[in-house]
């Protein structure tokens, strides 16, 4: 109360800052109405001036000291700008859209927090899209390139093209990136002053630049200046719930299991309807018995009520989406029943009765946390002769016990081992593919969470309703679904690279944010992305008038009052926009109407193509919309002639979203810039969001009232409890966010290091020099792993160094003359260099090793075309780097999921994960540098060159020991060269793998051999 009094006297913080920038308002006004008498080319020169001189500036602190010396002046040059557009038409997806803007004040405040790097939360309908053309014309001014960042591909064409009309007044460039786009298109839009697009355009877009491209000309981004991110928190915080992934074929698939498994599990699932019919026709003869017509009193009512409840329950956990179930469940004493039975299931430590419960099913389906397991009795059914071949073996135990066993032959004891193991991973597929198919058919249901649509499965996405189109979902789960519904199933994927949101918006040296439901989220986005938020007052006083939610119990009465209220509102000639949960719900909606023979539009994921044209007619007398949550965020919907007068737009939303912004944004379509409009949500007990998170309460509450058919209920501590639900669900979402971003962290930086390396040799004229240090290294390494301090012969490994160098690089080097070298070795390298702590002998082998590959190297390039040798060194390069770091993140990802699995000990998943990963990104760096190695003499720009270089390469070192060039190697049948061999023949799979030229043995049979001993090749090194 106290802290209520004291803001009332000297306002809130928020206040007082909105107060601070008022004379800064004056100021732009004062201006712009000095500019009202300048030429239109007068005031565009005005762009060009400030262009040149902010080019001129590098220092960041610098530039945005300059920036904002200017900002009065370039926020009233665009205002003015708005002012001489006024009257004009602008065509915006392909519609006329008559110009009547010039920023309010509170519009100009807005664009300054937005330039101070903010999120302006403001109303929705206070002209976001406007507010935003103000910081961005003046920090395009620099050249830098400025984002801005809608939620889908829709809005921003839209805002591109209507803004840009501002833009283009002034003599900036305006570009839109669009799903569909050519890379040198792509690059056209980011050369442009001033960037329209998606979040997971821009996010793909830099993840195909630093993680695919492998030129410059390839790379379509030109920096991460400012983004100003529209509908912040959608994007950075629903959107932020999973990362953006750019994926490929799997190298190891199991798709083909998902089409052999789908008949038996096509027959399971009927066996399991019909188990739960059964188990639901007990349930309702019991229920006869607890509440008998004739009045009289029911036998041992507990006993029978607890029956009730746990039949109730299994049918649950069998069939979660029956609707002969949802129709039992809709009276509240048997929703109480199962309730009951669950909660004393769960309440069991040992949870032994809950098993047991779960053994009178086929399978099991957990809905909330989206698991399926199969029982005792669904294991059988799917395999009667053998019920083991569902069950996995105990691998350590058996492993163990093959090794104290009484196989005395090492050998076959490994043959029993790899058997074991691989018959583990079969049976963990075999259930993997099974558990994703039962899943696939309990879980998804199509036109809600998917669509199919020309033989695909398409996602919907819950929080826009729009399609995914090209996103999959993971794990083998998207197969298990185009297995369910019979099309085509596409290979399984592996990622290539990923980034989440959060870490990508980082990449901005400035970043704000604007939106009408940020306040709420304030504190993560401080936390996580460091943005303040500033609440900015309406233009004028909003006239909405929101009632109270409408209770039913059921889905079916509901959507009769639904109906009802539509035929009444549209009785008044008002256009009413209908906002539905799925695309499912849309279309029986639009059955229903048209039934009532009301003519309406639909607009859903499907019919995308035809948005404005939909949304330019909803505002319309007497129309009616449709809409899943696409008509959401951001659509403008304009009222037609008169109907302001009956009261404008009215929203109706036939059920609640999981999170709250969401509804808020729903309602915001109507009562735009004070005009005047309603909106009523409806909901049942049934809806997803009520059955899984917290009916309790009103359920309680409406058996209490004892309500009759078709009966609502309605008060405003309904709304407060239905909050409560949401606030749970997106308390449990921030949850999944923070997770995914503490463990996302990990890779972020493995990431910055690996893409600065890629960019490093991308934009680097002289790949030579880095490919030669990286040779440098590994050559330590491998000296240091093989020697120690002085040259002693028994101490050292020249053998094996010297066989590592020849499978590597052709030089034919004996190992004498390694030997040789260290025992020349005098000098002790110079503190502080690459080689610092070795001895001097091992300074000598290095030094005596690294020449002779650079010299081996220079003969090699002398054969070269020199302007494509730049290319062949880069690909060296990236090609080793992009091969062992998408196994890497496969290897990331199995980590994350083994430790998930270890989760349920007592350490910390995340603890470990970091020291894991930290481990095998380490050993990945070596791999790396390693593979560089590898390929620096495997690759050449031409066949010829590679041909010539090999002729001149000394054919006696050739023979002379095992090399991995020209596919020779000595006759020699000991043991180490018999391994070598391996080696060399595992090398001449590399080198026939090697990009660009394929290269290989290019010696015939009946040739003389390479080696010069003048016999044929077959009968010599051939042999
Ligand atoms: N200065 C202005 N003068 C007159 N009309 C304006 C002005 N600014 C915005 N409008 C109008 O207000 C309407 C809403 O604009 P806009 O869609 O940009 O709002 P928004 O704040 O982005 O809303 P949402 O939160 O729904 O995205 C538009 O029809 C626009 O023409
Ligand atoms: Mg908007």
């Amino acid at each position: 109360m106290i802290g209520f009094i004291f803001k009332k006297l000297i306002g809130s913080r928020n206040d007082r800052e909105v107060k601070k920038l008022r004379p800064l308002v004056t100021r732009i006004n004062e201006i712009e109405a000095g500019l009202q008498s300048l030429s239109d080319e007068d005031l565009r020169k005005k762009t060009a001036v400030w262009k040149a001189e902010l080019s001129t500036i590098e220092d960041n602190a610098k530039l945005a000291a300059k920036l904002t010396e200017i900002l009065p002046e370039a926020f009233a040059v665009v205002k003015n700008a708005c002012r001489r557009l006024c009257g004009q038409d602008v065509t915006v997806r392909g519609q006329p859209l008559r110009w009547e803007m010039v920023p309010f004040d509170v519009q100009l405040i807005g664009g300054m927090a937005l330039h101070n790097g903010k999120i302006a939360e403001m109303a929705t309908g206070e002209g976001k899209t406007l507010v935003a053309t103000a910081p961005v014309y003046l920090n395009a001014l620099t050249g830098r390139g400025v984002h801005v960042v809608t939620v889908n591909d829709y809005l921003a064409s839209r805002d591109s093209e209507w803004m840009g009309a501002v833009y283009k007044f002034l003599g900036l460039t305006v570009g839109c990136i669009l799903h569909d786009q050519s890379p040198q298109i792509r690059r056209e839009q980011y050369s442009c002053d001033i960037t329209y697009g998606t979040n997971a355009e821009f996010g793909f877009d830099y993840l195909r630049d630093n993680g695919m491209a492998t030129r410059k000309e390839e790379q379509v981004q030109r920096g991460h200046y400012f983004a100003i991110v529209d509908e912040v928190d959608s994007i950075l915080i629903d959107e932020a719930r999973t990362p953006l992934i750019i994926s490929g074929p799997a190298v190891r698939t199991f798709d083909e299991q998902y089409g052999q498994w789908k008949p038996v599990v096509d027959s399971i699932v009927r066996a399991q309807e019909r188990l739960c019919a059964r188990f639901l026709s007990e349930a309702t003869d019991l229920l006869k018995k607890l509440n008998p017509t004739d009045g009289s009193n029911p036998q041992n009512p507990d006993a029978v009520a607890k029956e009730i409840g746990l039949l109730l329950f299994r049918v649950k956990t069998g069939q979660p989406k029956s609707e002969a179930l949802m129709k039992v469940l809709e009276e509240p004493a048997n929703l109480k029943l199962m309730n009951a039975a669950e909660l004393s299931l769960h309440l069991d430590q040992k949870k032994v009765e809950l098993y047991a419960e779960k053994e009178q099913l086929l399978y099991a389906i957990d809905e909330k946390s989206h698991d399926a397991d199969l029982t005792e009795k669904g294991r059988n059914f799917l395999s009667p002769q053998d019920p083991d071949a569902f069950v996995l073996p105990d691998l350590t135990t058996a492993m163990h016990d093959i090794d104290v066993g009484p196989e005395p032959d090492a050998r076959k004891r490994m043959e029993e081992k790899a058997k074991l193991q691989a018959d583990f991973e079969a049976k963990a597929q075999k259930i993997h593919s099974i558990a994703q198919l039962l899943k696939a058919y309990s879980l998804y249901t199509k036109d809600v969470e998917y669509v199919v649509q020309e033989n695909k499965v398409i996602i919907v996405d819950q929080n826009t309703g729009r399609l995914m189109t090209g996103r999959r979902w993971s794990d083998g789960l998207h197969q298990a679904v185009e297995a369910k519904e019979g099309v085509e199933i596409e290979r399984e994927t592996q990622t290539l690279a990923t980034i989440t949101i959060q870490n990508y918006f980082r990449l901005y040296l400035k970043l704000a944010g604007m939106t009408g439901t940020a306040e709420t989220e304030a504190g993560e986005f401080f936390d996580i992305y460091k943005l303040g938020v500033l609440v900015i007052p309406t233009n004028k006083p909003c006239l909405r008038k929101d009632a109270n939610d409408s209770v039913y119990k059921t889905r079916r009465e509901k959507f009769n009052a639904v109906l009802n209220e539509i035929k009444t509102i549209h009785g008044q000639g008002r256009p009413i926009l209908v906002g539905t949960i799925s695309v499912e719900v849309s279309e029986q909606l639009s059955k229903m109407l048209s039934r009532e023979k009301l003519i309406h539009s639909v607009l859903n994921a499907k019919y995308h193509q035809q948005e404005a044209e939909i949304v330019a007619r909803a505002g319309q007398r007497g129309a009616i919309t449709i809409a899943t949550n696409m008509a959401g965020r951001g659509t403008d919907i304009k009222l037609g002639a008169g109907v302001a007068d009956l009261g404008g737009l009215h929203v109706l939303a036939t059920e609640r979203h999981e999170a709250r912004r969401i509804d808020r944004q729903l309602r915001g379509r109507c009562s735009r810039q004070g005009d005047p409009g309603s909106s009523h949500f409806f909901v049942s007990l049934e809806d997803d969001l009520m059955r899984l998170f917290g009916a309790g309460n009103i359920v309680k509450y409406m058996e209490k009232l004892g309500l009759e058919e078709g009966q609502e209920l309605e008060h405003p501590l309904l709304n407060r409890s239905i909050g409560q639900a949401q606030k749970r669900v997106e308390g449990h979402n921030f949850q999944i966010r923070k997770r995914t971003l503490e463990y996302d962290d990990v890779m972020n930086k493995q990431r910055e290091v690996i893409y600065g390396f890629r960019n490093e040799i991308i934009n680097s004229t002289d790949v030579r020099d880095r490919l030669m240090d990286i040779m440098e290294e590994i050559v330590i390494s491998k000296v240091e792993a093989h020697t120690k301090g002085d040259y002693e012969a028994n101490e050292w490994q020249t053998r094996a160094l010297a066989d590592w160098v020849n499978l590597n690089f052709p030089l034919g080097m004996p190992e004498e003359e390694i030997v040789k070298a260290a025992q020349s070795g005098k000098d002790a390298p110079v503190p502080g260099s690459v080689f610092d702590g070795l001895s001097a002998a091992q300074f000598a082998a290095c030094n005596f090793i690294s020449d002779s590959i650079r010299k081996a190297y220079e003969l090699k390039i002398s054969f070269e075309e020199p302007e494509k040798l730049v290319t062949v060194e880069r690909f060296t390069v990236l090609s080793a780097i992009d091969k062992l770091w998408q196994e890497h993140l496969y290897e990331m990802d199995s980590l994350r999921y083994s430790i998930g699995l270890r989760a349920h000990g007592q350490r910390d998943p995340l603890i470990e994960y970091k020291a894991e990963a930290f481990k095998i990104f380490d050993e990945l760096m070596v791999n790396i540098k390693t593979e560089i190695c590898h390929n620096i003499f495997r690759s050449a720009s031409s066949l010829m060159a590679f041909e010539n270089f090999l002729r001149n390469v000394p054919q006696q070192t050739l023979h002379q020991t095992t090399s991995a060039f020209g596919g020779t190697a000595t006759g020699s049948t000991s043991a180490a060269s018999q391994k070598a061999s391996d080696v060399v023949s595992e090398a001449a799979a590399a080198v026939e793998k090697a990009k660009p030229v394929k290269l290989g043995p290019k010696v015939g049979r009946n040739d003389p051999c390479t080696c010069g001993s003048g016999k044929k090749y077959k009968q010599c090194c051939g042999r």
